[in-house]
């Protein structure tokens, strides 16, 4: 996908909203972003204010070089430069012991603080006209699914925000991967693009947070964002999982029921299965193993069948494999952990 480029005169005027502490809503690699500087509480407040979102949940800060993690975070790993060297600038968030210049605000009240830098070359220059820390989280409003467009963040947050960058659609449309490397043991907290083999290529063995792989295990997760429920549309949303011809009629006896009974219905599925589904809405997320593009389309099919008042959505389930273990993620709390298999 090609990246749109900065324009400078419109990145030296977002950059003094930041600065004045507005807040600007921005593209990056993964998923626009809500950003405002997070070195000022009252960006930080704003943040939060703007999405709806609880001041529990601590947002990420993007920087646009390496040299700048030591300006926020403490006691940093040796890990974490590994790491850096390899996925820096890129789709990876790691989680620090926090400097006492960050504010609470900012980290939930946490002591800790979670860092990213960005790839995308407007996210990059926002940040270093900003003043060098922005204070990010997915510019929709809380619960929504994350924006892949300017268009979604218009939707969610027109009036909320200072300015829009518009950066045309976004590249990997899953929000990074966060690892934590505050414990002896590094620990993904979110499964992203980044998947965990490409961490343990660099680290060693790398362990998921248990509350992801098992949402029902009654752990909490270490992310705070990871409880709340998320990316959800407006209509109840469940994920079958099956050999394909079993899931293929399931679905569909469940669609013929639904529209006998007058309701809208929506189906997520890939090229090679689409012409096969009587739902009002069939949306593929592309062609079957394309996770790349499963991933990219994802959040903007969920919003789709918002726009179309659809009332149930079937989705096929994604091999849980590399990125698909994100995918999944994301898919599962769409469905409020709806899985039935077949
Ligand atoms: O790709 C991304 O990460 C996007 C773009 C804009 O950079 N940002 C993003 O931010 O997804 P947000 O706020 O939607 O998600 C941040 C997640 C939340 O689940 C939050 O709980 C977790 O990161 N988080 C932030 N700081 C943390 C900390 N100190 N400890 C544990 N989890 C943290
Ligand atoms: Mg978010």
């Amino acid at each position: 996908m090609r990246e749109a480029c900065p324009d400078p005169e419109l990145i030296a005027r977002a950059g003094q909203i930041i600065r004045e502490g507005g807040l600007v809503a921005f593209p990056t690699e993964t998923v626009y972003g809500l950003g405002g500087d997070a070195m000022q509480p009252d960006s930080s407040r704003k943040i939060y204010e703007a999405k709806g979102r609880p001041s529990d949940n601590p947002l990420i800060v993007h920087i646009c070089e390496i040299e700048a993690l030591e300006g926020v975070a403490d006691r940093i790993p040796e890990k974490a430069y590994r790491l850096a060297e390899r996925f820096w600038p890129g789709p990876l968030t790691m989680i620090f012991y926090k400097k006492p210049c960050v504010p609470y605000e900012t980290t939930g009240g946490l002591d800790t603080v979670a860092v990213r830098f960005p790839s995308n070359k407007i996210a990059q220059a926002l940040i270093r006209a900003g003043g060098g820390y922005i204070a990010a989280p997915s510019a929709n409003r809380s619960g929504r699914p994350s924006p892949t467009l300017a268009s979604h963040c218009k939707e969610d947050l027109d009036g909320l925000v200072d300015m829009i960058i518009d950066g045309g659609q976004v590249g990997i449309g899953l929000e990074s991967t966060i690892i934590d490397l505050t414990e002896k043991e590094p620990v993904i907290l979110r499964p992203g693009y980044i998947t965990q083999q490409m961490l343990s290529e660099v680290l060693g063995e790398v362990r998921t947070d248990r509350a992801l792989i098992d949402p029902d295990s009654g752990t909490k997760p270490k992310a705070p964002g990871m409880k709340y429920r998320h990316y959800a549309p407006k209509a109840e949303m469940t994920i079958v999982k099956g050999e394909s011809g079993a899931v293929l009629s399931y679905i569909n006896a469940r669609l013929d029921a639904l529209r006998a009974v007058n309701k809208r219905t929506g189906v997520i599925c890939t090229d090679e299965t689409a012409p096969l589904y009587r739902a009002d809405f069939v949306h593929s997320l592309g062609r079957e193993g394309d996770e790349e593009s499963a991933a990219r389309e994802l959040f903007r099919m969920l919003r789709r069948c918002d726009d179309e008042n659809v009332q149930y959505i079937y989705s096929e389930a994604f091999p849980q494999e590399g990125l698909g273990q994100a995918i999944m993620n994301r898919m599962a709390k769409a469905a409020g952990q709806r899985i039935i298999e077949v």
